[in-house]
Order: structure tokens, then C-alpha cells, then sequence
């Protein structure tokens, strides 16, 4: 076991949070932090003593690091990222690795090439109520689960600008918040392909039009998986919600059902439940510190064994996903269909 040493790119909301619980794990030595703004930089810091604030990627990379944690805006994560794969250096990204499949490929393969490890933050596989549930789908509890419904609207929108210019962020609400429901989604089912997919994306109430700078604010999709299964996935900003946030998930199987909601319309507290005909048992509850679960977990995975893990590699087939329901808003080829196994 190495304790790794590890570097921080990006220290604005979320970059700060994951770096605060890798601190508070005591897992990691946080020996370097930069941010484009010297001040979010230097006020990060101040919870990392020993790290030195450097101004670019370069320099971060020169501090003889074992990980770096990019959490800057979603179109930097991709050549960020291969940058510091490239060096030797593992690497935890946020969600989205990349603002297509293209990208998310090509950062993947950087990895590999590299046999570095990657991690992406994709959180709420961390909650207690999606492990609870994941654990009842696995045992065969619920049947075999065919059918999946997933949301998550948002109240408000985004608070910075970048993630209203589709080149910065890679689009609005499907790749902030979809991206979740898609990624748990098909990791629930067991990785499998979706050979299928019809989404509807809406801006202010209109369907909503591709045109490389405005971004939706609502996504609507149906997914059929190649084993016939069917996930629907809705999530949007700024909706009328009646509350805060709604997300939900639900799995139905053929001898149950699975679901977490979010408790009062909180964005941290889930309950999770076993559904069998009307009868409901209580699977998890908060509270649960989840947000930084993700992080910590990598960094304990890093300490282990720095190699790359071919399990990221999953996130090809999210990314190809949500790229078929952006196609389909700009009126292009909508995803092949593949070519199913006898
Ligand atoms: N995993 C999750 O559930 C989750 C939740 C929230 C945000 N995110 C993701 O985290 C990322 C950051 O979101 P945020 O809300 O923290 O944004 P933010 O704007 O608060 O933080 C981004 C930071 O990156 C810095 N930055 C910009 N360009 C840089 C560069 N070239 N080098 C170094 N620093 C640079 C900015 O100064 C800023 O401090 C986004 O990709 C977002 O999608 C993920």
C-alpha cells in the first residue's frame, strides 16, 4: 500500500467538496491545488496546508503526484485528463469524462494505454439506497428486472455560466443530471447494451434544437436494452417541481420492485425500499454522507493498485447514449441499431 500523493485541478464547488473528503478520509497527502482563479486556489488551500498552490496543469503535474483530481469546467476534462494519463499519473475526473462518445473513448483508451487508473465521479452509485438496491437485484430477490423509471428534476438551474454554452459543458440538463440516471441505469442491469434509444429534448417548453451553443433544460428518453428490458429516463432545470428536486428511481422485477426517492425534495437525503405487491420494507435511509463517497473510494483503490480497471470502460456505452438523444434533437442519424446476438 502507497499512500498516494495527490494533486487537485479545478477547486470550485464540487473540486473543493471531493477535496475536503479525501482529506477528512485521511486516505491521501493533498500536496498540490490549482484553479484558474488564484483566490478559489489559495482559499481551498487553506484546508491543505502542506499543498503548494501552482498555476497550471503542467506544474501540477511536476509535483511528483500519484493521482490528480480534475473538477473544472466539462469540456476540459477530456484533454486534462489524457494529459495527466499521458504523464503516468492516475487520474479522478468528474462526470461527464467527456461531452460525447468520442471524447469519452478517447480518454479511456489514454488510460489503458497508460495502465493508469481512471475514476469518474458518478455519485450516486455510492448512495446507500442504490447499493441497498443493487444488492436486492444482484441476490435475484426482485426477479429478473425488466423494466426501469428514472428522474431527476431540478428545481433551479446551474448557478455559472459556462454550463448554459453547450462548448463548455457539453449540453444542459441530459449531460448534467442524465447522466446519472443513464449511468445507474445501465450499471443496475448489469452493463447491458441499449440497442434502442428515442429521446425528446425541450428548451422553454419547445423542442429544443442542437446548435453547438444553446443547451435543453428538459430530456425526456426511452431505452430498450438489448435484453428487452426498457429504462425511461426524465430530468430537467429550472422545472416547476412543487419542491426542491424530485429523484426517483425505480427497477421492476417479476417478482418485485426496487426504488429510492428523495426525501421532502431534498438533494442529499434518500430512502430506499422492497416493493412486493403492496407491501413495502425500508432498504436504507439517512442520513448518509454519500457526496464524497466516489472520491475516497478511488483514492483507497489507487493506494492498492494504481493499474487501470476495464470497468470504466462502461461509461462508452453511457456516453453513446446520451450522444444518440442529442442527435435525434438536431434532426441527424439517431443511434444504430446493433446487431443483436442470436
Ligand atoms: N459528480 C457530481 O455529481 C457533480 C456535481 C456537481 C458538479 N459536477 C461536475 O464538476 C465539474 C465542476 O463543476 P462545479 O460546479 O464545481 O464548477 P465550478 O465552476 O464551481 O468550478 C470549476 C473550477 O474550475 C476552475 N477552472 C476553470 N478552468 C480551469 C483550468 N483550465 N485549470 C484549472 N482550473 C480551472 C474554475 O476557476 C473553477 O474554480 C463539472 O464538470 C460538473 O459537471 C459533478
Amino acid at each position: 500500500m502507497k499512500r498516494p500523493r495527490l494533486g487537485f485541478l479545478g477547486v470550485g464547488w464540487i473540486g473543493r467538496h471531493r477535496m475536503n473528503a479525501i482529506l477528512e478520509s485521511g486516505e491521501a497527502d493533498v500536496v498540490a491545488i490549482a484553479d484558474n482563479n488564484a483566490y478559489v486556489a489559495s482559499d481551498a488551500a487553506k484546508n491543505a496546508p502542506n499543498a503548494c498552490v501552482v498555476t497550471s496543469l503542467d506544474e501540477l503535474l511536476d509535483c511528483d503526484l500519484d493521482g490528480v483530481v480534475i473538477a473544472t469546467p466539462s469540456a476540459l476534462h477530456p484533454e486534462q485528463s489524457i494529459a495527466a494519463l499521458d504523464r503516468g499519473v492516475a487520474v479522478f475526473c468528474q462526470k461527464p469524462l467527456g461531452r460525447s462518445q468520442l471524447e469519452t473513448s478517447r480518454v479511456i483508451d489514454a488510460a489503458r494505454r497508460a495502465n493508469r487508473l481512471l475514476g469518474v465521479d458518478l455519485s450516486y452509485r455510492f448512495t446507500n439506497a442504490i447499493d441497498a438496491m443493487r444488492r436486492e437485484i444482484t441476490s435475484g430477490r426482485v426477479g429478473r428486472v425488466y423494466a426501469a423509471d428514472l428522474v431527476f428534476h431540478n428545481a433551479y438551474g446551474p448557478d455559472k455560466p459556462w454550463f448554459y454554452d453547450a462548448a463548455e459543458s457539453g449540453g444542459g440538463c441530459l449531460i448534467d443530471l442524465g447522466i446519472h440516471l443513464v449511468d445507474l441505469a445501465l450499471w443496475m442491469f448489469g452493463d447491458v447494451r441499449a440497442y434502442n434509444v428515442r429521446g425528446q429534448l425541450f428548451v422553454n417548453g419547445r423542442p429544443f434544437v442542437r446548435d453547438g451553443r444553446a443547451v435543453e433544460d428538459h430530456a425526456i428518453a426511452h431505452i430498450e436494452l438489448e435484453d428487452g428490458a426498457v429504462i425511461r429516463v426524465a430530468c430537467s432545470w429550472n422545472l416547476s417541481a412543487g419542491c426542491d428536486a424530485e429523484i426517483g428511481a425505480t427497477f421492476y422485477g417479476t417478482r418485485g420492485a426496487v426504488a429510492m426517492r428523495n426525501e421532502n425534495g431534498s438533494f442529499y437525503d434518500f430512502t430506499a425500499e422492497r416493493f412486493e405487491k403492496t407491501s413495502r420494507i425500508t432498504l436504507a435511509s439517512p442520513p448518509d454522507a454519500w457526496g464524497g463517497r466516489a472520491a475516497v473510494e478511488w483514492t483507497r483503490r489507487l493506494a492498492r493498485d494504481a493499474r487501470f480497471d476495464e470497468s470504466i470502460a462502461s461509461l462508452e456505452e453511457v456516453a453513446r447514449v446520451l450522444d444518440s438523444i442529442y442527435e435525434q434533437s438536431g434532426g441527424q442519424a439517431i443511434l444504430p441499431v446493433l446487431e443483436l446476438s442470436a
